[in-house]
């Protein structure tokens, strides 16, 4: 159990008596003591007594004499808390004791399904699927480690009018050369080509329409050339993730083409329910709530008037087979914030059809845009969207000159294999350490530097520890009792005890800057205990316990950098 909460269950009852019913004690961090309770001002407030009377008397009711040191009444009413160092140094014990780092694996498992990178066949990955793919693997990880079953589902853009004109090139181009260029990464050239073709000729818009036709029905020689695109773009996207070290792998493509045979029933299921609406030709569902600047109901559409179905019906028979038939009741969509209130009507569409009913869920996991350093949208220097892949490397490269230069005695395969984890760590946590639903600056400069809130400087802590043991030659023990006498030890082990409750709240918000900040925090507190803290020239039982302190220290920062898909080398 975490301070906070160890606190606030022995604080709790006191406050109960008093006020006569449940008030919530309110503890936090404090600069004046380890913790806080401000409590006893607001139903001071209530009850109309001073609010110094009622601290005090919560000070003499409550049971805190195990736990802490010190308990005062300060300033207007507060309650200032000094833990125990004994209580500290046992809970401490426990967590090296525990290889869960006293996160416990859920009661109740669920089944949850993280609809992630989702980017589109013969179309270059942008920014956007970055950020999809770093935080919706983050997730998955973090969901996973907690004993959630998750299904990774790669809602891959591979269905769809643009197939037409796609496959007619392909034609134009021979296969193998078509193939030649998809392979190669080149699937902005590709999809830009067909597109210009499509617009400026004639002849070619014909063929492309009739192409659509022969895909829908089915036609085999057309499907084949279709699946060609498909798998071509797949496995320049599984060089993309291997690049990006994510979890997804070629069994989590679901791409929309999947629920193709589910697109009828679902649009069939609801007009059964008496939800469809005819406007302008097309099939509708206007669900509850969705209303346009002026007022006017939303419409979402699950039938074109030719016909076709799209991207929003595609996404109901999605939900309905994850809900239906995966039996998930979690359901998280991560996918830039344009697409917000495309996800409400879906959702919204969803519930009123009773796919979404408790405790199934859905939560669009939304996100904001990378900028380029003049703080506009990232582009490339032609004007173009930037490539994924050249962002990729240029920060692999990067590194591994910062990691050349640092070390020079790292051989060729470490210092490449220190580059990458640094790299692409520094990516990933640039995209992560800052609120999910806000733009974010690339900023080389600062995501590699060794100091501030980077991956680098997580990564540098962790080396840290690991040289530390590399030193000592051995393992800390673990049975040695955990003494806390310098206020940067106890620093240092408030923080460590503090890991599982960031996590616990990780898996509802997926608020991954909360993480990062507790990481950071924890990288801060270690620094200033090795500083002040000698480890290796300590003797005897106080070189045993701050061992303890070093070992855990870099468990959780590895523990914890992994749940964000960080790597974590032993040297750097
Ligand atoms: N392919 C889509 C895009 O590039 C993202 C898919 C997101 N997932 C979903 N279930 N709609 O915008």
């Amino acid at each position: 159990m975490d301070l906070e909460r160890l606190l606030t269950d022995r604080l709790a009852p006191a406050f109960a008596a008093i006020a006569g019913g449940p008030v919530d004690p309110a503890v936090r961090r404090s600069q004046h003591a380890d913790f806080q309770s401000d409590a006893a001002l607001g139903l001071a407030r209530r009850l109309g007594r001073p609010p110094r009377e009622i601290a005090a008397e919560v000070r003499e009711r409550a049971a805190l004499a195990d736990v802490c040191a010190a308990v005062e009444v300060s300033g207007p009413g507060f309650l200032n808390l000094t833990v125990a160092g004994h209580a500290l140094g046992g809970m401490v014990s426990a967590l090296a004791a525990d290889p869960r780092l006293g996160v416990p694996v859920v009661a109740e498992p669920e089944t949850v399904v993280v609809d992630y990178s989702g980017p589109n066949v013969a179309k270059e990955m942008h920014v956007g699927h970055l950020r999809s793919t770093v935080i919706g693997d983050a997730a998955a990880r973090t969901l996973e480690w907690l004993g959630h079953r998750v299904l990774r589902a790669n809602h891959l853009g591979d269905w769809g009018t643009p197939f037409g004109m796609l496959i007619e090139h392909l034609l134009d181009l021979g296969e193998s050369g078509a193939a030649q260029e998809l392979s190669m990464g080149d699937l902005d050239g590709f999809y830009k080509a067909a597109r210009a073709k499509f617009d400026d000729d004639e002849a070619f818009r014909e063929r492309s329409r009739q192409r659509v036709v022969a895909l829908q029905g089915g036609d085999p020689a057309t499907l084949r050339l279709w699946r060609l695109l498909v798998t071509q773009s797949e496995s320049y996207f599984l060089t993309v993730y291997d690049l990006l070290d994510v979890t997804l792998t070629g069994d989590d493509f679901r791409g929309e083409s999947s629920y193709h045979d589910q697109l009828a029933p679902t649009v069939e299921e609801l007009d059964r329910l008496g939800l469809l609406r005819r406007s302008d030709g097309a099939d509708c569902v206007f669900p509850p709530g969705s209303v346009g600047r002026d007022g006017e109901p939303l419409p979402l559409i699950v039938r074109k008037s030719d016909g076709g179905y799209g991207y929003p019906a595609t996404d109901l028979a999605a939900l309905r087979h994850r809900t239906g038939t995966l039996g998930a009741t979690r359901l998280l969509y991560v996918v830039g914030l344009p697409q917000r209130r495309h996800f409400e009507m879906v959702f919204a569409v969803g519930a009123q059809a009773g796919w979404l009913a408790a405790p199934a869920r859905a939560e669009h996991v939304g996100f904001g845009s990378i900028l380029g350093p003049d703080g506009r949208m990232l582009r490339s220097r032609a004007g173009g969207s930037v490539k994924l892949v050249g962002l990729l490397t240029e920060a692999v490269e990067r590194a591994t000159a910062l990691a050349r230069k640092r070390n020079p005695e790292l051989g060729e395969a470490e210092a490449a294999a220190v580059g990458r984890a640094v790299g692409i760590g520094a990516i990933k946590y640039a995209d992560l350490s800052g609120d999910r639903h806000k733009d974010y600056v690339l900023d080389w400069e600062r995501m590699l530097s060794l100091d501030g809130n980077t991956a680098p400087y997580l990564q540098y802590a962790y080396s840290r520890v690991r040289s530390i043991f590399r030193r000592a030659g051995a393992a800390a023990r673990p049975d040695a009792d955990v003494s806390l006498a310098e206020p940067a030890e106890r620093a240092l082990a408030i923080e460590l005890v503090g890991f599982a409750a960031v996590v616990d709240e990780l898996a509802g918000t997926l608020e991954f800057h909360r993480l990062t900040a507790y990481l950071h925090r924890l990288a801060v507190a270690f620094s200033a205990f090795y500083e002040r803290c000698p480890v290796l020239r300590a003797e005897g039982p106080l070189r045993d316990s701050r061992l303890v302190l070093c070992e855990l220290t870099g468990r959780v920062l590895r523990q914890g950098l992994d749940l964000l898909g960080i790597r974590t080398p032993e040297r750097l």
